[in-house]
């Protein structure tokens, strides 16, 4: 038994990996392209550790792919792997395409030659869980109930309009080949190793570094909050549980506009690193031009994930927000690394040419 992970070098994907080897000894094997966005230093921890093994490649490798499920035999296949940042893609949406769509698709063609080919129980019980974003179902106004997986989808950004592409290809292989497929939405992940590009863990960089923190148009766009400890705990339970060719939403109960969400960080490192000259990180806080197009409000309806399959987010806002500025605090040099770009380095000198 073993689960093939597709973006485990990446902030979610790192995150489910090392909580699932924490929990038990089922082996994962962790197919990533190691792209700015991937690092193996996420889950160093496990050189060397016979249940955890790194394969630098791309799910759009559909001869590398073909091979490690030959070689792996996985019972489950999750996909992680995007490019995931929507100001990125709006500079360029080239690999967005690649990834999120074409290699979605080359990937899905892959396991559904493998899982024709298994047999029995190992057939019945094989599955595709593709993990996907709120972001597809648009925007809401503030009065608008939460999303629903009934929700219309209505992406306004590349990067959503690739995600909700993925979607609808892993919907298609479900029903026109069979493939048993589950999708998750998720609302806006938090916690340890997020890239510091995403909002949470830039504000927290840049607070630090005395740089200004930027605030998109007038701050109040809503987000909704999900401690990456509690997707994580989401995806296995949709794993374990989950009913085929069925959507999820996962949600974190948590929708706070951004300035909100920038005053209550200042307000941790106020207390915990405070600032030499006594005043608030919050005078860091500066206005910038708005993202263009930029979503006014998501928020989640996990009702359905609760009502099927029990699972409710652990965390509070305020508990997972402590334990993520303290998380930065604590790793200074993990930050250093990945804004330094050191950690290809560690790449090199750890796999060398011959990544396993
Ligand atoms: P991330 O950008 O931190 O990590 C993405 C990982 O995928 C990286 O390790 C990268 O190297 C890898 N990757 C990129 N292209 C690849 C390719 N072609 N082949 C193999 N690996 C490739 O992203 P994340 O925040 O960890 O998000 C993980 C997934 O969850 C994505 O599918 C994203 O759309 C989805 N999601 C993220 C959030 C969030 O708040 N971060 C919310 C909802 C959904
Ligand atoms: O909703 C799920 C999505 O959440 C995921 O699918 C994406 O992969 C993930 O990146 C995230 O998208 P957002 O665009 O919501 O996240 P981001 O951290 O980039 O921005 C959060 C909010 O903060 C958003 O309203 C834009 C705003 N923002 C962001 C940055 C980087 C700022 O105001 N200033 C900033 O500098």
């Amino acid at each position: 038994m073993a689960l093939l992970v597709t973006g485990g070098a990446g902030f979610i994907g790192s995150n489910f990996i090392r909580d699932w080897l924490a929990l038990g000894d089922e082996p994962v094997v962790n197919l990533d392209k190691l792209t700015y966005a991937g690092n193996p230093a996420n889950l160093g921890q496990y050189v060397g550790d016979r249940r955890y093994t790194l394969v630098q490649g791309d799910i759009g490798d559909a001869a590398l792919v073909a091979q490690l499920l030959a070689t792996v035999q996985p019972r489950a296949v999750l996909n992680f792997a995007a490019e995931s940042h929507v100001d990125r893609s709006i500079l360029g949406a080239d690999d967005f395409i690649q990834t999120n769509i074409v290699g979605t698709f080359r990937l899905l063609e892959a396991v559904r030659a493998y899982w024709k080919g298994l047999q029995g129980e190992a057939h019945a019980a094989f599955r595709f869980l593709h993990v996907s974003t709120d972001e597809v179902y648009g925007t809401l106004s503030p009065t608008d109930p939460p999303f629903a997986e009934t929700n219309r989808y209505e992406p306004n950004s590349p990067y959503a309009a690739t995600k909700a592409a993925s979607d609808h290809l892993v919907r298609a292989w479900h029903h026109t080949h069979g493939l048993p497929v589950i999708t998750t939405n998720c609302s806006n992940n938090y916690g340890p190793y997020h890239f510091p590009e995403k909002l949470i863990p830039l504000v927290i960089h840049n607070a630090l570094a005395g740089k200004p923190l930027p605030i998109y148009g007038d701050g109040q766009q809503v987000r909704d909050w999900l401690y990456v400890g509690d997707h994580c705990s989401a995806i296995r339970t949709v794993l374990a549980g989950g009913r085929l060719g069925e959507t999820y939403n996962i949600g974190g109960w948590n929708e706070k506009p951004n300035l909100e969400v920038v005053r209550t960080l200042c307000a941790h490192l106020d207390a915990l690193a405070p600032r030499a000259d006594g005043a608030s990180y919050a005078t860091q806080i500066t206005f910038v031009k708005d993202r263009p197009g930029h979503d006014r409000r998501y928020a989640i309806d996990a009702r359905k994930l609760e009502r099927e399959l029990g699972w409710r987010p652990a965390e509070t806002f305020d508990t997972g927000i402590e334990k993520t500025v303290r998380w930065y605090l604590a790793n200074p040099q993990w930050v250093q690394d990945v804004t330094s770009g050191a950690y290809r380095e560690w790449v090199g000198a750890q796999y060398g040419a011959a990544t396993p």
